[in-house]
């Protein structure tokens, strides 16, 4: 494929045709900030913090849908984008809770570190925000609404990478949340994958929540063995009064067998199964399917839906 010549920032930078602005820019080390966008999952367009401007086009452009194109010039920082950069942090921090030093996600938010980058100290929102009570989904996944950025990454990671699709946006504009394929609970693999690429810590892990802060953890990496994949996995490790203990499992470092960026991590569901892993592998992965697929094998949805039952069972039975 042919190279294609840009300027960014008066850096000249090549990259292949078909290149996205945000990767071309990324190739150089300059940073585009996003939250929406993912690399190989479909573009949104949704959070409009990748906003740069482009030479001879009459507004600012968002970097994760332009394609570029030969002579490109492009600006990625300047008065006109930090403010446009600015105000939209402002707008999510709008109805956001001051939930930070409680909140899983802190010392790892996407919102906090783009807050401190780009957002004003002040907000000029006065009004009481609207709080919503959190929701348990599954055993495994806790959706906190009020703590949401509708950046739409949970959304596609369920349905593009992992090929399960229960996760959806209902309603539209001001009113759109995220919700459950069923009705207030997820029936789902439970990989725990929307909890890790969720930026802020709207998507919680049921093993993991509330337990300890990033800071306070050793992050390992090593190796999934819960199917034959072998993804990639980070475990955080902190001591206890009986040695060490896990604490979590996932995908802090983005990286997995998949080469996508994604693995699909049961070491989610292993934690709320405590030693239950022997019955665990008895239900079939996702990673599993898409590998039946290949070989032109159906999935198992009667097993999918006995594991469902189980995991309700699981549930109420530790209510
Ligand atoms: S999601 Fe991020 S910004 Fe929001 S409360 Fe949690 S840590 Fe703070
Ligand atoms: S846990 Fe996995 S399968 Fe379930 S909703 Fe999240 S991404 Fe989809
Ligand atoms: S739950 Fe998280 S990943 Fe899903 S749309 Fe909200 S902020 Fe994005
Ligand atoms: S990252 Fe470009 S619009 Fe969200």
């Amino acid at each position: 494929m042919a190279d294609i010549n840009i300027t960014v920032d008066g850096k000249r930078v090549t990259a292949a045709q078909g290149t996205l602005l945000i990767e071309a820019c990324k190739s150089v080390g300059i940073e585009v900030p996003s939250f929406c966008y993912y690399p190989n999952l479909s573009l949104q367009g949704a959070c409009r913090m990748c906003l740069v401007k482009v030479e001879k086009m009459p507004k600012l452009q968002t970097a994760c849908t332009t394609v570029i194109s030969e002579g490109m010039i492009v600006t990625t920082d300047s008065d006109e984008i930090r403010q446009a950069r600015k105000s939209m942090v402002e707008m999510l921090l709008g109805n956001h809770p001051l939930d930070c030093p409680v909140c899983d996600a802190g010392g790892e938010c996407e919102l906090q570190d783009m807050t401190f980058s780009y957002g004003a100290a002040e907000s000029k929102f006065i009004e009481p925000k609207n709080h919503k009570d959190e929701q348990q989904w599954s055993p495994v996944v806790f959706f906190d609404r009020p703590r949401c950025i509708l950046c739409y990454r949970c959304v596609r990671v369920c349905g593009e990478a992992m090929d399960v699709w229960a996760l959806g946006v209902q309603n539209r504009g001001v009113t759109s949340i995220i919700a459950p394929n069923r009705e207030d609970h997820l029936e789902c693999e439970e990989c725990g994958m929307c909890i890790d690429i969720c930026p802020v810590g709207a998507l919680t892990s049921g093993a993991y929540r509330y337990k300890t802060r990033p800071w306070e953890m050793k992050h390992v990496g090593t190796t999934c063995t819960h199917c034959g994949d072998g993804c990639k996995t980070t475990l955080g490790v902190r001591r206890s009064d009986t040695g060490m203990e896990i604490v979590r499992g996932d995908n802090r470092d983005k990286s997995g067998a998949h080469s996508q960026g994604w693995a699909p991590h049961s070491i989610h569901l292993g934690r709320s199964f405590r030693a239950d892993w022997q019955k665990l592998c008895q239900y079939p992965r996702s990673s599993r399917r898409t590998l039946h697929r290949g070989r032109g094998l159906e999935p198992n949805h009667q097993r999918r839906k006995l594991f469902a039952t189980e995991v309700r069972a699981h549930r109420s039975a530790n209510q």
